[in-house]
């Protein structure tokens, strides 16, 4: 087992001393050898070590440097030190972080980690939270609580007897809403299309004087951090509007959120702590190895309500907190361990330091854009940069071409009619050299390919 171990550490700090020079996207001809892989399951068991170098060879030079300094697409993040670290060890430990009491170290450990997000993130005293997979399944979670309370107010038991003959509720949101959360409210049974959508601004947030008139059960949900801008729906202007109407107010915060961690951003999420639920992503600007999602709910009662079951082989909950009471999942691996080795090794100045280091260098890729005569799309107030580069399909092939030449990866998309190339600042590896050596390649190919 040791030497296995060593041999993978070898493998792993290798890779990750390469990230800085090697190519971000595979190799076309390293995708081509992953055909190698296709190969009928053997009779015989294989020596582990030989199944580790076979898994290196083929599948390390085709996977996307994510974990680099300069992969810059969708919003993804790299891994902290220390949460890798921590990430190999908890793999060790294999612990089923569901029960206190057969579980008891990880299970404190989330414990923990709840209290310093709660007071990270400023939200109210007793809000409580469980380790999901992403920020999908963090909406999820926070809005099977909200559809609990809001039925359970209307006099209906929503877990006990479903959706079938109960009250209708109204979900709000902004026309800029990220599809997870219609996902989430889809597997709700509350419905992708039958929620009553909000028009936004040109940046994408919300116009709060154009939320309806709210009446009955209702949640509503707004957005810190829109996946393209990065701009925020005014939180504090919408929680006062629906809380006084008695509706459940749910932000979806999967990376914006790590706003108010910074005293220079957290203006941006004024009134966060007004709201009934929040969902994040650790596995995003938090750095830690994915997957690593957080549902925090203000009551208690409402997660439990959703999510706890029984049985008579579980050992009841004691004076300790069971983490499956509050999750989906039954069974599931401790993403806490991460996420408390990314917040102990960083301390709250290292992670405001990460957040403003982010979205220092999105201004960098902005001003540099602009003044070499790209359009920047958006306001750029957090770590997202939207850049046109004439037309669409001008634009398009400056995007293909960046990916090809290797030299960092952003992806495509249309915001509000116009195509754009999306630049996400994210990982805690970014340096300005970084940005510098990205711009640089991102000219080079639009002088080649324009
Ligand atoms: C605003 C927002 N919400 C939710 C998600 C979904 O997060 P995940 O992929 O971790 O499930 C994303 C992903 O980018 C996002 O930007």
């Amino acid at each position: 087992m040791k030497s296995l171990l060593d041999d993978a550490a070898c493998r792993a700090a290798e890779y990750l001393a390469s990230l800085p020079e090697r190519r971000v996207a595979p190799a076309p001809e390293a995708v081509q050898r992953l055909a190698a892989l296709d190969v009928p399951l053997q009779d015989e068991p294989r020596d582990p070590q030989r199944v580790l170098a076979e898994l290196d060879e083929l599948v390390t030079p085709a996977t996307m440097a994510m974990a680099g300094p300069r992969f810059f697409g969708f919003v993804i993040g790299g891994s902290l030190p220390a949460a890798l670290a921590a990430n190999w060890l908890a793999g060790a430990w294999d612990q089923n972080a569901g029960l206190y009491s057969v579980t008891p170290g990880v299970a404190h450990l989330e414990q923990v980690v709840l209290r310093w997000l709660n007071d990270l993130f400023g939200l109210p005293a007793g809000t409580t939270g469980a380790f999901v997979t992403g920020a999908t399944m963090a909406n999820f979670t926070a809005l099977a609580a909200a559809r609990h309370r809001v039925l359970q107010r209307a006099g209906w038991n929503v877990e006990a007897d479903g959706l079938f003959d109960a009250p209708p509720v109204t979900v709000v949101v902004g026309e800029e809403v990220h599809i997870t959360v219609l996902k989430a409210l889809g597997m709700l049974g509350l419905g992708r299309n039958r929620v009553l959508r909000v028009p936004v601004d040109a940046q994408g947030r919300m116009r709060a004087a154009e939320l309806p008139r709210i009446a009955g059960p209702t949640i509503v949900c707004v957005q810190a951090g829109n996946v393209n801008s990065g701009a925020f729906d005014p939180i504090a202007q919408v929680c006062e509007r629906a809380r006084e109407a008695g509706a459940w107010v749910h932000v979806d915060g999967a990376f914006g959120l790590w706003a108010k961690t910074s005293p220079r951003y957290a203006q941006l999420v004024r009134g966060v702590e007004r709201a009934d639920s929040w969902s994040t992503d650790a596995h995003k600007w938090l750095n830690v190895p994915y997957d690593c999602g957080i549902a925090l709910v203000r009551d208690p009662h409402a997660l439990a309500a959703a999510m706890a079951i029984q049985a008579a082989y579980i050992p009841s909950a004691d004076a300790d907190r069971n983490p499956f009471d509050y999750t989906p999942e039954f069974s599931r691996r401790a993403r806490g361990v991460e996420v408390w080795a990314a917040l102990r090794s960083l301390g709250r100045g290292g992670v405001a330091a990460m957040i403003e280091r982010n979205c220092a260098a999105a201004q960098r890729f902005a001003e540099r854009l602009r003044a070499a005569g790209c359009e920047i799309l958006n306001d750029v107030t957090l770590n997202q940069v939207l850049v046109s580069f004439g037309e669409p399909d001008e634009t398009n092939r400056v995007i293909a071409a960046i990916q090809a030449d290797g030299t960092c990866w952003t992806g495509g998309t249309v915001w509000q009619g116009r195509t754009a190339m999306r630049i996400s600042v994210c990982s805690w590896a970014t340096t300005e050299a970084d940005v510098d050596a990205s711009v640089a390649a991102m000219l080079r190919v639009r002088d080649e390919v324009l």
